[in-house]
């Protein structure tokens, strides 16, 4: 998972230092492998990903933070964005398919990804404040983490 998120990062770092925003990557010791389609996440990534970047057009100093951690049921990555953030009463809306505030958006960035994320049992979340920016939560279940500590744990 750690993998995904260094390639992901690698490809927009250009991108970045272009428009003057800063990548910070924030990532967890010790994780367990997730058993996931590396080529859907990095495109769910990606769609998330330009809208964190279009959020924070026009602003200079953006800070792009990825996360990778654990929590109680598995695992998760985290992308956060110091853009414009969404207003509250739009977060549903902005995961329906064909939703878009953007001239030129084709909605589906969002709604594919969160359908990547079902396909692997896992879910997508979103937490956003306006004027301060934007989390999008990638979790994964235990179900799709190997354990990496032990090749095998059982009782004979
Ligand atoms: N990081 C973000 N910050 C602010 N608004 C966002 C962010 N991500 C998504 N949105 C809002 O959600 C809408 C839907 O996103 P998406 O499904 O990717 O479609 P599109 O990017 O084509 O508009 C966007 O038009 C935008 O209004
Ligand atoms: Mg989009």
């Amino acid at each position: 998972m750690n993998k995904i998120v260094q390639d992901c990062a690698l490809i927009i770092k250009d991108r970045c230092q272009e428009k003057d925003i800063k990548v910070k990557l924030k990532l967890a010791k010790f994780l367990p492998e997730i058993e996931a389609d590396e080529a859907k996440i990095k495109q769910a990534m990606m769609s998330i990903i330009d809208n964190a970047l279009d959020a924070m057009e026009g602003k200079r100093g953006g800070i792009l933070t990825f996360a990778t951690g654990r929590e109680k049921n598995g695992v998760f990555l985290s992308i956060t964005d110091t853009g414009t953030g969404i207003p509250e009463k739009r977060i549903s809306k902005v995961l329906e398919p064909f939703y878009s505030t953007k001239n030129n958006g084709s909605g589906l960035g969002l709604s594919v990804a969160k359908s990547i994320m079902e396909q692997h049992s896992g879910e997508l979340e979103i937490k956003s404040q306006v004027g301060k920016g934007t989390t999008v939560k990638l979790k994964f279940p235990r179900f799709f983490c190997w354990a990496q500590n032990y090749l095998l744990v059982e009782d004979l």
